[in-house]
């Protein structure tokens, strides 16, 4: 696919399908900007992975030693890429991200605990407490002229208090972009050792970096307990395959872990556990042209935030294929977005309280598309 001059209707041509949520959710106007899925397809180490287990009888139950190659090609991954520490025996492999928040967070506290969030945050992480009756305690992002900053000190607070008994984190952090550095997470997995909390880090974003360093818990020296979550799904665009990863810092947490009943759990499918390992072992060439291509998108949107007004974006966002926008006088733009633009942005309600006057905007099309969305907002609103 042409990254760039692929247009709204062309696009709408080929992904309004009968498979994606994304481009069905609203009428065929609307420019879909709303969840993490991509335009811009996958890499053919992927489908040609999935078409082979299709074609070689490789679609019953997973094999041992196909659990065991999406272990070793995770630690392998973050080996190369974050001089990550991950111990293959130390992992597990759950259907999604999310899935492992669940059950970390039931696993790990009791009804009536608290769960520190960063806010705003992806969704997930406030409603997930909640249903599972924790209390998600906010630990609000600073904000300031160069964007949002974790609250070191507020952390400390919130982590010390006996019923917070764990510290779950989005690193890099959606929806704002912050990329947590390697000091700042030495300072807060030392609170948490400290304060013996539970580290549940959600590095899904780790590999959409731009300009920066990401920093994986894992190659961090510490004695605080954690949980690496992640999966090949957004970096490779593959969300619908459902395969992930979790990886412990001890036998200790992971066992514990373990002990919720496999059935309950469910495992990944083949096709999700082979897409993950022609994603992580092949597709880097990909990869690499799809992060060129959405740096480019940023700097598309960053030159309309030069010329207009309608809104901001985080200066120091330096992660994620999402845009953090904050308009000035409309505290609930989504609405006017999509009603006058027709441009489908996530409410930013949804990512907490301080998500008022936001919308999120996935910046992961092509660049016809994005420009188009942008002319419309400013032709519209
Ligand atoms: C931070 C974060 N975690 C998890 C997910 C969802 O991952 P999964 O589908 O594996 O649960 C997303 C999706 O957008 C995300 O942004």
């Amino acid at each position: 696919m042409d990254f760039v001059n692929t247009t709204f209707d062309e696009l709408r041509g080929l992904l309004r399908n009968r498979y994606s949520t994304k481009w069905n959710r609203y009428d065929s106007e609307v420019i879909p900007m709303w969840v993490a899925d991509m335009d811009l397809g996958v890499d053919e180490s992927i489908v040609s992975a999935i078409d082979d287990a299709s074609r070689n009888f490789g679609l019953g139950y997973p094999s041992q030693s196909l659990m065991d190659e999406l272990n070793s090609s995770f630690s392998r991954l973050y080996a190369r890429k974050f001089n990550g520490k991950i111990d293959q025996t130390l992992t597990v492999a759950t259907t999604d991200v999310v899935q492992t928040i669940y059950i970390a967070i039931s696993t790990f506290s009791e009804e009536g605990d608290g769960v520190i969030v960063q806010t705003p945050i992806y969704p997930p992480f406030l409603s997930t407490p909640k249903i599972l009756k924790r209390n998600a305690v906010e630990n609000r992002l600073k904000v300031d002229d160069d964007g949002y900053h974790f609250d070191i000190d507020d952390f400390y607070a919130k982590a010390s208090d006996p019923k917070n008994k764990i510290a779950l984190l989005c690193s890099p952090h959606n929806p704002t972009g912050m990329v947590m550095s390697r000091e700042l997470l030495l300072e807060v997995s030392k609170i948490c050792a400290e304060t013996d909390t539970l580290m549940i880090v959600d590095e899904i974003h780790g590999q959409i970096i731009f300009g920066d360093t990401f920093t994986s818990i894992s190659a961090i020296d510490t004695d605080a307990d954690y949980i690496v979550c992640t999966s090949a799904t957004k970096a490779y665009n593959i969300a619908g395959t459902r395969c992930a990863v979790a990886a412990f810092s001890s036998k200790g947490v992971m066992d514990k872990f373990d002990a919720i009943p496999f059935h309950l759990r469910g495992m990944p499918s083949n096709i999700g556990v082979v897409a993950a390992i022609a994603a992580w072992d092949h597709a880097d060439p990909w990869l690499s042209r799809v992060l060129d291509h959405l740096n480019h998108n940023r700097s598309v949107l960053r030159s309309f935030t030069e010329r207009s007004e309608l809104f901001t974006i985080p200066k120091n966002s330096r992660a994620t294929y999402l845009a953090w926008l904050r308009f000035v006088d409309d505290s609930q733009p989504w609405k006017v977005l999509l009603d006058k633009a027709k441009v489908g942005c996530s409410p930013g309600i949804d990512f907490g309280e301080s998500g008022n006057y936001h919308a999120r905007m996935n910046l992961a099309t092509t660049t016809a598309t994005l420009e188009e969305a942008l002319n419309r907002i400013e032709k519209y609103l």
